[in-house]
């Protein structure tokens, strides 16, 4: 079977993550589990960029080697980002890997032979923050870079070029019969007139630095950082190993990638440059690239070089992990810029959080506790709740296929927002007073119950730590085994909490915030 591949950019280990780098990671992590829990096989990808002047700068100006420099993030930063933040990847690729610069060679020496690569003169201004040869009419005044404010540096070299401009009418043709294969739209239509405008052969090689993938006929010069990182989305599962190797298996089961999910800034290098190396491969190109907004500080892009860049442990040891989780996704629609502020985090968590999701929960429990003496009372089916159920999970199911994270939450939210309606509605602590009310209590507590083990199913993907805890408190675990290996077409069956499964009261699941000095 064909697995779902999704990848996120690979980072470069320059520094440590940012709450960028981990919006981008949080919703490629999203995305997979909700893809997983629809019973699809899965592929996972995220990893570090590590060739390039950038990092070997920075490695020098720390007076390490830049080895030791790539190796020391990725253990101390990267990778412990990641598992804090519960990222389930299944791969982590590093650039400086052999499986990767050996497969790097491999296609390279490939593409060569097919006669897309050949040597030339480049003279032009290249940003090192950006690892990007930029053309004049890029620069802001003073020959400044747009992304960095930093000034570009003139290179004049003899490399070796990739004959991209051979591919303009092919992905022309490729973005105009396939719609899907960049979005938003807002980013097709820029791909397209970026193409539109013409585009010249790449300059995949750098002769005056040596941090990189030698090019394999000429050692003197190391592959260009973005052709090397680019690969990695393929090397990681397989490239050019022969088709009967565990590789090659690997390969076919995997490519072409499903969606690579990237930021806005480095759309084109995605949309242009890789699905063209794969094109003079003959690979098939990505089935989508999706590039998302920016995360604003001060209206600009955030970013460490900036020092605007702000780690995600500063938020998540304020508000825990599955509400940074939450926050980004459901604030700030998937693809449009978004300013993180500290008062809307607080507010959301409070409101949508801790009142909405946390309080229904615990509520419950304490009913079926008190009323019920903790055990679940028989199955009952609210016309109205079950309905909205299965309108719901249809809505959620759409809206992540296509990426729009904020409407799927939206839509899950709203259901919660509904069952809270039905409780304060029923007045259960009404009914209870009178034993003639029993079996009416009993049902819309049942009701209720149901309701939840499908929030915390829905919600999974999204908040895997917090939807366990509640997943245990229903007595769902015992009876209908784990959250995640429950199925996104089976969520809006009602009526499968059974009757006797012992309720528990859920430790605070989003406790009060303190106060922040
Ligand atoms: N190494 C390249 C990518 C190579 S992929 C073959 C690179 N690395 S990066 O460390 O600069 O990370 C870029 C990615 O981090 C962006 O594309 C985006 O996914 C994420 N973000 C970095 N800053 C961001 C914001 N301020 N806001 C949102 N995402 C941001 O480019």
């Amino acid at each position: 079977m064909k697995s779902f591949y999704l990848t996120t950019p690979i980072y470069y280990v320059n520094d440590a993550p940012h709450i960028g780098h981990a919006y981008t990671t949080v919703a490629g992590d999203v995305l997979t589990r909700w893809h997983r829990q629809r019973g699809e096989s899965v592929w996972f990808l995220t990893g570090t960029d590590e060739h390039g002047q950038k990092v070997m700068r920075t490695a020098e100006a720390n007076g390490v080697a830049p080895q030791a420099w790539a190796d020391k993030l990725v253990e101390d930063a990267w990778k412990p980002n990641w598992r804090a933040l519960n990222i389930a990847n299944d791969d982590f690729i590093r650039t400086t890997e052999d499986r990767h610069m050996n497969r790097v060679q491999t296609f390279l020496t490939s593409l060569k032979d097919k006669g897309y690569i050949y040597q030339g003169d480049f003279e032009g201004p290249y940003c090192v923050g950006c690892e990007e040869f930029k053309l004049p009419g890029d620069l802001l005044e003073g020959d400044l870079c747009p992304i960095h404010s930093k000034p570009v540096e003139n290179v004049k070299e003899t490399n070796w070029f990739f004959k991209l401009s051979e591919f303009t009418d092919r992905l022309l043709d490729h973005y105009k019969k396939n719609p899907e294969a960049c979005q938003p739209e807002s980013a097709r239509n820029e791909v397209v007139a970026f193409l539109e405008g013409g585009v010249r052969d790449l300059s995949i090689s750098r002769s005056t630095f040596d941090w990189g993938v030698p090019v394999p006929w000429d050692t003197d010069q190391v592959v260009y950082v973005w052709f090397d990182a680019l690969l990695n989305y393929a090397t990681a599962v397989g490239l050019t190993d022969a088709p009967d190797s565990e590789g090659g298996k690997k390969f076919a089961q995997t490519w072409p990638a499903d969606v690579h999910l990237v930021g806005k800034d480095i759309l084109r290098f995605h949309a242009v440059i890789w699905p063209a190396m794969l094109m003079a491969a003959d690979l098939e190109v990505p089935k989508k690239v999706f590039a998302h907004g920016w995360l604003l500080v001060g209206g600009e892009k955030m970013s460490k070089s900036k020092l605007t860049g702000i780690a995600p442990a500063d938020i998540t040891d304020h508000f825990g992990v599955d509400a940074f989780r939450y926050y980004f996704l459901r604030a700030i629609p998937f693809g449009s810029d978004g300013s993180f502020s500290w008062e809307d985090m607080s507010a959301r968590y409070t409101s949508e959080l801790a009142n909405d999701f946390g309080n229904l929960a615990s509520r419950l429990a304490a009913m079926v506790e008190k009323y019920c003496g903790g055990v679940l009372p028989a199955v009952a089916q609210d016309a109205d709740l079950s309905a909205s159920l299965k309108a719901t999970v249809a809505t959620a199911d759409s809206a992540m296929e296509a990426l729009d994270f904020q409407g799927g939450i939206n839509a899950i939210m709203d259901y919660c927002k509904q069952v809270n309606g039905f409780v304060t509605i029923k007045e259960p602590w009404i009914l209870a007073k009178d034993p003639a009310n029993q079996q009416i209590l009993e049902d819309v507590l049942y009701n209720t119950a149901e309701s939840l083990r499908a929030l915390a199913v829905l919600l999974h993907p999204v908040m895997p730590a917090t939807t366990e805890i509640l997943w245990e408190s229903l007595g769902a675990k015992a009876t209908l085994g784990e959250i995640g290996a429950q199925k996104v077409s089976e969520i809006a069956t009602w009526g499968q909490l059974p009757q006797g499964a012992t309720v528990t009261k859920t430790p605070v699941l989003f406790p009060r915030l303190e106060v922040k000095e």
